[in-house]
């Protein structure tokens, strides 16, 4: 048997049903975790444990089928048998969580595997791995990541993950488009699956039971089970291009959006192995952060959506991006921000206090400018990315450069395309001072082919690449980061094979990605 097979035959029925789309009720006696384990936020002592109680996992009150709050005990040990087990505990789960568990484990010996599971309602949940980040300032030689980003359901199978699960790696990181918030349109014919909802979702409960449908994936639950993650979100964690408090449809209340908005980050958060301390601010939900993996590589994770001022250069009522002509005021405003002032000053402030070796940023959307032209053929941007908010990335950049930053490596999604770019100072033109990688989707139809088009006005874009779907891997030491673009070969095939379309080298204090 392969690994799917594998995680197929150890899986609940009613989760594999529930892959295939159909309407799925749970026997009374069904199975607690068909939503799998996940691990996530490591730190030199600790990291996060999640699993989340669903024996009935599109139940339609969100709750999973739980009725009553169940007592879910929790182990961690330091050998995959799980013999020599270091921690244990137990907790209640909260109707308030939809039956979801994070429970922050501390104390334990750095830079090493740890093995968890659960057990609840006379069941054991599978086995995950996590890891503890190395000591503060360690020297540590290898750090190797798994990137992936824009993953719709109804498009394709999640081979990506499957394979990413294979690749060994000490950190997962989640670029955006984990879930994709659209119905079941009627009209499209073309899906390898269906979402079991006709309209979009908007509240709380179809938040939910989307995130939950996902985590019935067994490749998904591979993914997590392998290896702790980060995570931050896109636009469709909540809908299509929102900008912070603003829907795309521009006769939607900013009250009426706050509501939906409130409801995807919560759900977002009882679906991820985030700290309860991102809540703390709520209704802001800080999902921004750093993390420090030795003398080696700081890990720096942005939001680049719930603080973002509104789209520019808007036509009629609509929020949605488009390429707008750069003869539009908005484009360069000093005033507008991508993150927002408070996040860009935290992370200028990173920047002027980080000594690790490489930094690593890991964020949602594609860094580097690209000339575009508008549907009458002048010269235009796009307004969704970062060029529609240049001010912000030419701050950035600047702060990078009067910093001195180690080795800056930009890790994005959104495009559903590869690319590799280099940062300028200015923009098209002056040095090189950061690397940029995009990853393709792992499963979403790929960039139209228009852009391509635009690559002689865009020599800072080295490779671009719309055919396939995939994740990227980077593994830095010392001296070096080798980043790898790994393609499946169909995104309709659930048995899809993976092989490598690039393989980049980025040299210590040599900004650039060169082909290997
Ligand atoms: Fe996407």
């Amino acid at each position: 048997m392969d690994r799917r097979e594998l995680f197929l035959g150890g899986l609940a029925a009613g989760a594999s049903l529930a892959a295939f789309g159909a309407p799925f009720r749970a026997a009374a006696s069904a199975p607690p975790f068909t939503l799998g384990v996940a691990s996530g936020s490591p730190s030199p002592d600790g990291f996060v444990i999640w699993t989340r109680i669903a024996p009935d996992p599109a139940a339609p009150d969100g709750m999973g089928g739980v009725t009553t709050p169940a007592q879910v005990a929790w182990e961690v040990a330091e050998d995959e048998a799980m013999r020599r087990i270091v921690r244990r505990g137990s907790a209640m789960t909260t109707p308030a969580e939809a039956h979801a568990l994070h429970v922050e484990i501390g104390g334990l010996k750095p830079d090493r595997p740890y093995w968890y599971r659960f057990t609840a309602m006379g069941e054991m949940s599978a086995i995950g791995r996590a890891r503890t980040a190395p000591a503060r300032g360690a020297r540590n030689s290898r750090l190797k990541l798994a990137m992936a980003s824009c993953a719709h359901w109804e498009t394709g199978w999640f081979s990506a993950y499957r394979h990413m699960a294979a690749e060994d790696h000490d950190l997962t990181l989640f670029l955006g488009d984990y879930i994709y918030e659209y119905g079941n349109p009627a009209t499209r014919t073309n899906l390898v699956r269906r979402v079991p909802m006709v309209a979009e979702c908007r509240t709380l409960v179809e938040y939910r039971n989307r995130y939950a449908l996902y985590r019935t994936d067994p490749d998904l639950q591979a993914l997590h089970a392998a290896a702790p993650c980060l995570a931050t979100w896109d636009d469709h964690e909540v809908q299509n291009d929102y900008s912070a408090d603003f829907s795309q449809i521009g006769t939607i209340l900013v009250e009426e959006f706050r509501a939906r908005r409130l409801a995807a980050y919560r759900a977002f958060y009882e679906h991820m192995p985030l700290r309860p301390s991102v809540l703390a601010n709520a209704p802001e939900m800080r999902i921004y952060g750093r993390f420090d993996y030795g003398a080696l590589a700081r890990i720096t994770v942005l939001d680049g959506r719930q603080y973002r001022s509104i789209q520019p250069c808007t036509v009629g009522g609509s929020r949605r991006g488009h390429v707008a002509p750069n003869t539009c005021a908005d484009l360069t405003d000093p005033g507008r921000s991508m993150l927002g002032m408070d996040q860009e000053r935290w992370l200028y402030d990173g920047f002027k206090t980080g000594r690790a070796r490489w930094n690593v940023i890991a964020q949602d959307l594609l860094v580097a400018p690209l000339a575009q032209k508008t549907t009458d053929g002048q010269p235009g941007t796009f307004t969704e990315g970062w060029s529609g908010y240049d001010a912000n990335r030419g701050r950035m950049l600047n702060a990078i450069a009067t910093s001195r930053l180690n080795n800056p490596v930009f890790f994005g999604g959104d495009m559903h395309a590869y690319f590799t770019a280099d940062l300028r100072r200015n923009g098209f033109t002056g040095p090189t001072i950061a690397t940029e990688f995009i990853g393709t989707s792992v499963t979403s139809d790929n960039a139209a082919d228009s852009l391509a088009s635009t690559l002689p006005d865009n020599p800072h874009i080295k490779f671009f690449d719309n055919r396939h779907h995939g994740y990227m891997t980077a593994e830095l030491t010392p001296s070096r980061m080798e980043t790898a673009f790994r393609v499946v070969s169909d995104r309709s095939d659930p048995r899809a094979t993976v092989s490598t379309l690039k393989r980049y080298g980025v040299e210590n204090g040599r900004p650039g990605a060169v082909e290997i």
